[in-house]
């Protein structure tokens, strides 16, 4: 039989549509472990380096393929849940935002301190898990699609 070496690009071809995307990136189902999902886009390796060093607050980085095309290089990672993070994410938010949030105040330990006393209590643990998650990273992207609960619940970032 005659082995047939798949292309990079034949490869990302065989994938079919994106199970979602935003500005930047493609996320596809990963055909051999639906566990995880390919990412594509312009930023994926910058992710993967972030991603490699914090497992507990971003997705858990599986591969990295880079052939030197922007268009071509992929990671395989975690699959998170999103839906309901970005619904929980987005409660929070809409609690706390009439207050004049920013995403500068998660590195402002008074004003956080303030904002936490104000919001509704059931937020608390959403709300100080996304200041753990923004301190670790540095996220500056800090909006309901960038977030997604892995299997157990944790709640992590997909995007920075
Ligand atoms: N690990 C993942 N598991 C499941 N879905 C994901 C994962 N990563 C990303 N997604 C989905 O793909 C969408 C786009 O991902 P991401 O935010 O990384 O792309 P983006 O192009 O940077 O988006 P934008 O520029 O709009 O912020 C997310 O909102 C989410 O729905
Ligand atoms: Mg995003």
């Amino acid at each position: 039989m005659k082995w047939v070496k798949t292309s990079v690009k034949d490869f990302l071809a065989s994938l079919g549509n994106p199970i979602s995307y935003g500005g930047s990136h493609k996320i596809f189902e990963n055909p051999s472990c639906k566990d995880t999902v390919i990412k594509i886009g312009k930023e994926v390796l910058k992710h993967a380096s972030v991603f490699k060093n914090n497992e507990d607050f971003c997705p858990i980085l599986y591969k990295i393929v880079d052939c030197g095309n922007v268009n071509e290089n992929y990671i395989i990672i975690e699959k998170l849940y999103c839906d309901k993070a970005k619904k929980d994410v987005k409660n929070l938010f809409k609690d706390v935002k009439w207050r004049n949030y920013s995403w500068f105040d998660y590195f402002d330990l008074q004003r956080y301190t303030d904002l936490k006393e104000h919001i509704n209590k059931k937020y608390l643990p959403l709300f100080e898990r996304i200041r753990e998650i923004v301190l670790a990273i540095k996220m500056s992207d800090i909006s309901p699609d960038n977030f997604g609960y892995d299997i157990n619940g944790k709640l992590k970032a997909l995007d920075l």
